[in-house]
């Protein structure tokens, strides 16, 4: 077990390069199993969740090579089309491996993805897709994999009920090479997805977004290899926006996705941030006044993510009044809230008043944990003192991490493998702008 032992407060300056998006770099690595030609993916970044999305695709037969931010993925025999249930359990994600299994060898088991610590995130919606594209899939409790069957993939027109980023990703990679043309109606809008659609037109697909929230998939009979290099990561970028603001400082961002983040940076001014845009992809983020409080409701792209509305909620502790944070994503993705009170932070929960509930969040209203709240209220300014914390998910572990900078003491951070699945060497990047924080083996407790 690794915890960070971090001093504070820090004033955070200098340069940081953005590393490759965590949510393209594992879906990109799905697409070598729709080929047995090689793929290579430059800025893959060095993240927990990748590796393990490598050893997934590993276990499925491929060959991979790591030469820094290069892999090298050539999938030339599938051993089998079983995910292990010790790695497809811990990541999400594993269970985009159906569509391209299915179409490629008509069969695939991969376990039950589970809930994660933000809430239920069922894939119903990326099953009832798949099974309108003609697969058979069920789940069975006992063995907690879901068995999936089809003699072939068939276009098909495909309406999700609410909004799915990764459903409308696996509906995308099911129907490359289906027979026929698929339609997805109500399809997720993220940039992430532009970016997994160019990837894959690249490997000979024919996908466009061809109109409002509707993306149609012809099918082809054969995909090629390809060498692409992917998009940098917002959720980085905005996390060290907001890293230079709280703790009062400058930080310049080299290959920054700002052209992609108009309502981060609408927040971002309004709560008294600068940013100089240096050029097309460096953008320069600092503290110029005291900050202000900034009401946030997250949403689906282009609204503000749901991803960044926990290091926000740090950053309105420093803020001259009273905000509020409304989550309409994820039914529990507050985890964060009792680590910042520990060190003084004034935090109440409430339940917004929306008149259609079950209509308008995104998650599934019958999956809601009872006892949680979709809205929290900061009164601020609080001066934070340090504490013994705990990352209980990869965006509160980057919000828990800010906060010990922010606060007056030494603070010891346990949970550094939550923050390691999503950030590349974060506490080397953060050392080179400044930060006191170091990365020590705990002793396991006897
Ligand atoms: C993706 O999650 C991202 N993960 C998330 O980033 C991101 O927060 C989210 O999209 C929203 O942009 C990856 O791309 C790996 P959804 P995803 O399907 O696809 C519910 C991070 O920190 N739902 O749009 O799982 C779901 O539970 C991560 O990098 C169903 O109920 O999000 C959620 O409440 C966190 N049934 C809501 O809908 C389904 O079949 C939106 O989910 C699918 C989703």
């Amino acid at each position: 077990m690794e915890k960070f032992i971090i001093n504070g407060p820090t004033i955070l300056h200098g340069n940081v390069t953005i590393a490759g998006a965590k949510n393209v770099a594992l879906k990109a690595i799905v697409t070598s199993l729709l080929t047995d030609d090689e793929i290579v993916l430059h800025n893959m970044p060095h993240i927990r969740d990748v590796l393990l999305m490598l050893e997934v695709v590993k276990s499925l037969g491929a060959n991979v090579t790591i030469d820094g931010n290069t892999i090298r993925i050539a999938n030339g025999h599938t051993k089998n089309t079983i995910v292990p249930l010790e790695i497809g359990a811990r990541l999400r994600t594993s269970s985009m491996v159906l569509g391209p299994m299915l179409s490629r060898y008509g069969s695939a088991m991969i376990p039950n993805p589970g809930g994660c610590r933000i809430g239920a995130r069922p894939i119903d919606r990326h099953i009832e897709g798949l099974k309108l594209m003609g697969a058979t899939i069920d789940y069975d409790s006992k063995d907690g994999y879901f068995h999936a069957h089809a003699r072939h993939l068939h276009g098909a027109q495909i309406s999700f009920l609410k909004n799915t980023h990764t459903g409308t990703e696996t509906l995308i990679l099911a129907a490359v090479l289906a027979d026929g043309t698929t339609v997805l109606k109500n399809a997720a809008e993220e940039v992430e997805i532009d970016d997994l659609i160019a990837l894959l037109n690249a490997m000979g697909a024919k996908i466009t977004r061809s109109g409002n929230k509707e993306i149609t998939i012809v099918g082809v009979p054969k995909l090629h290899g390809t060498e692409y290099t992917i998009m940098s990561d917002r959720n980085e970028e905005a996390t060290f926006a907001i890293a230079a603001l709280t703790t009062k400082g400058d930080i310049t961002v080299h290959h920054s996705q700002r052209h992609n983040m108009k309502t981060f940076l609408e927040a971002f001014e309004k709560a008294g941030g600068v940013y100089n845009m240096l050029d097309d992809t460096t953008t320069e983020y600092f503290y110029d006044k005291q900050i202000q409080p900034v009401d946030i409701v997250t949403g689906i792209y282009p609204g503000f993510m749901t991803d960044w509305q926990a290091p926000w909620a740090l950053l309105m502790t420093q803020a001259a009044g009273i905000s509020t944070i409304h989550e309409t994503v994820f039914e529990n993705r507050f985890s964060y809230v009792e680590e910042l009170r520990k060190m003084g932070a004034n935090i109440a929960y409430f339940d917004p008043n929306v008149e259609h509930p079950e209509i308008f969040y995104n998650f599934n209203w019958k999956d809601r944990i009872h006892g949680t709240h979709q809205g929290i209220s900061i009164t601020g300014p609080t001066k934070l003192h340090n504490a013994i914390l705990s990352m209980n998910d990869l965006r509160a572990g980057a919000t828990v991490v800010l906060a010990a900078m922010v606060a007056t003491g030494q603070s010891s951070v346990y949970g550094v493998e939550q923050i390691d699945r999503g950030y590349e060497h974060i506490d080397t990047r953060l050392q080179a702008l400044g930060a006191s924080i170091e990365r020590i083996e705990e002793d396991e407790v006897v």
